[in-house]
């Protein structure tokens, strides 16, 4: 990776930024909560790019950012309750989280192949300039290395991400300062992460919340429904196939798929939940999946934690 560029939040930087997105690069922008690492949504290797820029050890989903209620429909469903809440909070600090739409067109991992999907409006000038010149949905996590705190001005951004990322747009300091707050719109609504937006104000729309517990743990059992696993057995770390499997290689080898040929782990990322599908359809009822070891280092560890989960008994599967 090159120099991260730094664009001012002017015209041109706004342009320079919506230029980058469009290539599938990555760039960081204010909102009014915290900077976000934004990625073209419907793009497999934009989004496989944000995991490994952040090093996150695992594919859990991403939130969905656009610049207004009626961009938003074209990914989720929204019910007479989800249009009230949306017309109540938007644009500003409130993530909703709901059935993804058949033909919404994401890439599986910013909803790390879950039906559901995290949409936000975010209410930032800059932010809304840099929607509506890309023109797509942009997925972005906070603008920080895995573990780090979230950053809320653009000199954060680059002390975790310099070199990452191929630019920050620069808008200040973020005025709210802690994440934006999830509310979770698949069942009763139940409150999934606190954040910008208060609980008494959900509460006074909406009446008494669920407590949908720590949506940064997405992937405890129970908490995100609907998750896709093969029906397929899966035999990981496997040299070679065995008769009847069908192969989703990594790197050198004859393979029925191969997640990267040239053993690229952002490729590979990019093309796990397509191929997981598309290898579990080959395999057919009752059929079996041999999958190459893949190195256990970068996006590596995201892609075998969600190998091993494709692998687990049936029984033991989480929803994650
Ligand atoms: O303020 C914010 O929300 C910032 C700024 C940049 O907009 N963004 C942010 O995004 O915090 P991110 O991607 O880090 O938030 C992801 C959170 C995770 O905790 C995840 O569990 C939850 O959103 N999430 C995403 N999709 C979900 C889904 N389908 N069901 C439940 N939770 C989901
Ligand atoms: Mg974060």
């Amino acid at each position: 990776m090159n120099k991260t560029e730094t664009l001012t939040a002017l015209p041109e930087g706004i342009a320079r930024a919506a230029q980058i997105l469009g290539a599938q690069g990555l760039v960081a922008f204010p909102t009014e909560t915290v900077y976000g690492l934004g990625g073209d949504a419907r793009s497999d290797l934009a989004v496989a790019r944000i995991f490994d820029a952040k090093a996150r050890p695992r594919f859990n989903p991403l939130i969905v950012h656009v610049p207004d209620l009626d961009a938003a429909r074209a990914f989720a469903v929204f019910d007479v309750q989800a249009e009230a809440v949306a017309a109540a909070f938007w644009p500003g600090p409130l993530t909703l989280v709901l059935p993804l739409r058949v033909d919404a067109g994401l890439s599986p991992l910013v909803t790390a192949d879950l039906d559901s999907v995290a949409i936000r409006v975010p209410a930032h000038p800059v932010a809304q300039a840099l929607l509506r010149a890309f023109g797509g949905p942009l997925a972005a996590p906070s603008a920080n290395p895995s573990g780090r705190v979230s950053p809320t001005r653009a000199a954060h951004v680059l002390e975790g991400l310099s070199g990452r990322i191929a630019a920050v747009l620069d808008g200040g300091a973020c005025a709210v300062g802690v994440e934006s707050t999830i509310l979770g719109l698949l069942g009763a609504p139940a409150l999934l992460r606190p954040g910008g937006v208060s609980l008494e104000r959900l509460e006074a729309l909406l009446g008494p919340l669920a407590m949908g517990g720590n949506s940064g743990k997405p992937n405890a059992p129970g908490q995100l429904a609907s998750h896709y696993a093969p029906a397929a057995s899966v035999r990981l770390n496997a040299e070679t196939a065995n008769p009847g499997e069908v192969r989703l290689g990594f790197g050198a080898g004859v393979a029925d798929l191969n997640l990267s040929p040239s053993a690229d782990l952002i490729e590979a990322a990019a093309n796990l939940f397509h191929m997981l599908r598309e290898a579990d359809h080959l395999a057919g009822q009752g059929g079996r999946i041999s999958i190459a070891a893949i190195p256990e280092n970068g996006l590596g560890r995201a892609i075998n934690d969600r190998l091993r989960r494709a692998a687990a008994p049936r029984g033991l599967i989480h929803a994650g």
